[in-house]
């Protein structure tokens, strides 16, 4: 990179993107305003001239017709008054023939004009000590005409136009500067008032604070609004993310935190009981240990659930294309073993035999399982559960008590236990766990009650077009 790159390179980092743009937008201007000046003064000047120049043209004429046949020498020498009529000589192409005395200066383009060999042609001269423009032309017989005129009156207004000119340029560079500001500052205020949200935001850790909107901006982007409001419309949107996983991460550590303290004081107090064992009978001994057993195990799931739960920031494992119905086999083939009081029966759809959907599978059969878990445990020994699978929607229907209205709300929040379920094993962690997994599959689970009686959790699957899973998946 050469020096005077680098040195621009320096530049448009160090100056704040506001005072670039300012230069860059009043040196535009500046340039312009040059430009157009420049041009009415070459105009203008041509103009003046031009005026001229056909004065002398027509003076030329008239002498050439007036005084055809003259011999070389000065014609008329009238013109050191302004307006008087030009003054005239005639020249021979060889100054053997020369008059002993010239007016206008006589030079060798002069003479070559006189010859033909050259076009007539205009020059700027000094006459009496003044600016005078000359027409040298052909008069015929080897000889030239040559006209002058005084040019104070055109040299004049040259002048005065490049005075006027130079006020406006100046004006007009003045100007571009003072709206060079302008437009950075009011272009760029949007962009300073995201600036400061985001350092706000930076410096306070609080996603709770927003870009303002100009009124009347849309929620979500759209085409019609300029590219700064849709930046502010983004990251607004970004923010309100962040807080809700923020609120969302903080409200599971405290879940978390609440829920684990009474499986822990439990666990204590039998490890203490346990560390006084000399004390204890053989058969308060055993009990002990058996509850330290349960307790662990309960803990260990807990805190697994937990884990689970709190996956969205683990690397996205590969998703695949998932063929529901053989994890939906496979799903129940396990509960059987697990839950053999319970009848699992299982009615796939034909075309849900080889209907795919993409997503992760072992987060599907943790779904799966979960549902199935739930539907056994509510259930009387015996009951049956039936699972339904076609290529919209999968249902796991339960013959148990079903789950009460004042419940039926809640069951998807984290740790949320029915009164009644309180008397069995389990965290409350299931169902949050599962909806979790079916949202990052954009698929959706609800739970309704089933007359005569029993729960149907329904999975409504995405439809065949809807894209990826969620990165949390
Ligand atoms: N099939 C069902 N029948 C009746 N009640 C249900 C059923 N499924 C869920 N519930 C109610 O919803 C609550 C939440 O279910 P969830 O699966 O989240 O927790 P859990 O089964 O109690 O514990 P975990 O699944 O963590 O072992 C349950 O405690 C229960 O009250
Ligand atoms: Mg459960």
């Amino acid at each position: 990179m050469s020096a005077r790159r680098r040195l621009g390179a320096r530049w448009r980092r160090r100056r704040p993107l506001r005072t670039r743009l300012a230069v860059a937008t009043a040196s535009a201007v500046a340039a312009v305003a040059l430009i157009v000046c420049t041009a009415a003064f070459f105009v203008v000047r041509y103009e003046l001239y031009h005026q001229l120049d056909l004065s002398l043209t027509q003076s030329a004429t008239r002498v050439t017709q007036q005084s055809r046949g003259e011999a070389p020498g000065v014609l008329a020498g009238e013109c050191r008054f302004l307006s008087a009529p030009a003054c005239a000589q005639v020249v021979p192409a060889d100054p053997a023939g020369d008059a002993d005395r010239y007016l206008l200066p006589v030079s060798r383009p002069a003479r070559e004009v006189a010859a033909g060999t050259r076009a007539p042609y205009y020059t700027n001269i000094t006459l009496f000590g003044h600016p005078a423009r000359m027409l040298t032309t052909t008069f015929g017989d080897g000889r030239a005409l040559q006209v002058a005129l005084l040019a104070d009156s055109v040299e004049k207004g040259v002048r005065q136009a490049t005075w006027l000119l130079t006020v406006v340029g100046a004006a007009g560079v003045l100007l571009a500067a003072g709206l060079g500001s302008w437009v950075s500052r009011s272009g760029l205020a949007p962009v300073a008032r995201l600036t400061a949200t985001a350092e706000r935001i930076a410096a306070t850790r609080d996603a709770r604070h927003r870009i303002e909107l100009p009124p009347g901006a849309p929620a979500s982007p759209s085409h019609r609004d300029d590219e700064v409001t849709r930046l502010a419309i983004t990251f607004n949107t970004m923010l309100d993310e962040l807080e809700q996983s923020v609120t969302a991460q903080r409200r599971l550590v405290s879940d978390a935190s609440h829920e684990l303290r009474t499986p822990l004081t439990a666990l204590r107090t039998n490890a203490e009981l346990l560390a006084r064992a000399d004390r204890l009978t053989d058969a308060q001994r055993d009990r002990a240990a058996g509850a330290l057993t349960r307790q662990l195990r309960e803990v260990t799931g807990l805190v697994n659930d937990l884990i689970e739960l709190a996956r969205d920031e683990e690397p996205q494992p590969l998703v695949e294309e998932v063929r529901l119905a053989e994890l939906v086999d496979h799903a129940v083939a396990a509960a059987r073993t697990h839950w053999a009081g319970t009848v699992f029966t299982v009615h796939t759809d034909d075309a849900a035999r080889t209907h795919t959907l993409p997503g992760v599978p072992a987060r599907l059969s943790r779904l799966l399982t979960n549902l199935l878990d739930n539907a056994a445990k509510f259930s009387p020994p015996g009951a049956p559960v039936e699972i339904t699978l076609t290529t919209t929607d999968l249902s796991v229907r339960d013959h148990g008590p079903g789950i009460s209205p004042e419940d039926l709300p809640y069951v998807f929040d984290r740790f949320y236990r029915a009164d009644a379920a309180r008397a069995l094993p389990g965290s409350g962690l299931g169902l949050a766990m599962a909806r979790q997994i079916a949202r990052a599959h954009q698929a959706d689970l609800t739970a309704e009650n089933t007359p005569p009686t029993g729960a149907t959790l329904r999975l409504t699957l995405p439809p065949a077009d809807a894209g990826a899973t969620r990165s949390l998946v």
